[in-house]
């Protein structure tokens, strides 16, 4: 079932939002050759807590960490650790505040100093899914038309989709209806409709799509070991259309 959200409560998901992307323009002066995701990760736990809010990851079935942290070829949920971050890495880092039981989760890519033309165009491809499922976004449209837009978009650029990885619907809980896979038919899929509120989520890899979960039981690389690029926002569905809640 997916639970609907009333404009008063888009309000509220938005303080959520800002909350995630006040912490994404803390980190992002940090971000570069030296610094160790583990400070990054308590940059933003710091900055979160000032704001009133909660890293909701933190105890997550089990996850131990303020932010998920993921290394060039790292998908997603990657471990914060000590290890410094060197040139021409990308670094996706992930942020669930909780604010008054509302969440806004975001996901965003960074350069490390100077990178790769490869890996910069990856980046500015996944950016551009993002953007292109969010106008899809709009009531009445179906969620085929948001996932198609974005596949359509990342394969014609040669590069492929995660499909074990889902995007969601989000509120209360960081996990709602729907759960649906950045790959699709315009057309298909259920009707997009005011008050629903999920997360646009794209992954793309440089390589195949296949990807494994480490023994960690979290950390998801690619199988072929090529880069993968991630932007997310948390987007509610609006008679005025797609308002980003996460917007930074
Ligand atoms: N953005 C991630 C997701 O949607 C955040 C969850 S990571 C976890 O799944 F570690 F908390 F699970
Ligand atoms: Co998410």
């Amino acid at each position: 079932m997916i639970i609907l959200k009333t404009p008063h409560e888009i309000e509220q998901m938005k303080k959520a939002g800002a909350v995630v992307a006040e912490c994404h323009k803390a980190i992002a002066p940090y971000v570069r050759p030296g610094v160790s995701t583990l400070e990054l990760n308590n940059i933003v736990e710091k900055h979160m807590t000032k704001l009133g809010a909660r890293p909701y990851t933190k105890g997550y079935n089990g996850y131990a960490f303020a932010t998920c942290t993921s290394v060039n070829d790292v998908i997603a949920h990657g471990f914060p650790s000590a290890k410094p971050l060197k040139e021409g890495d990308i670094v996706k880092i992930d942020i669930v505040a909780e604010l008054d039981g509302w969440l806004g989760d975001s996901a965003w890519c960074y350069a490390v100093g100077r990178i790769s033309e490869e890996a910069r165009s990856l980046m500015q491809v996944a950016k551009e899914c993002l953007d292109a499922g969010i106008r899809q976004a709009v009531p009445g449209n179906r969620l085929g038309d948001v996932t198609h837009a974005i596949q359509s978009h990342a394969e014609g650029h040669g590069y492929s989709l995660v499909r074990d990885l889902l995007a969601h619907g989000i509120g209360r809980s960081l996990h709602e209806e729907p759960n649906y896979m950045h790959v699709g038919q315009p057309g298909k899929g259920i009707r997009l409709k005011e008050g629903m509120v999920f997360t646009i989520e794209p992954m793309l890899n440089a390589g195949s799509h296949h990807m494994y979960i480490e023994a960690d039981g979290w950390t998801a690389r690619t199988a072929d070991g090529s880069l993968s690029a991630q932007y997310e926002h948390t987007v509610a569905i609006t008679a005025d259309g797609p308002v980003v809640l996460t917007e930074q």
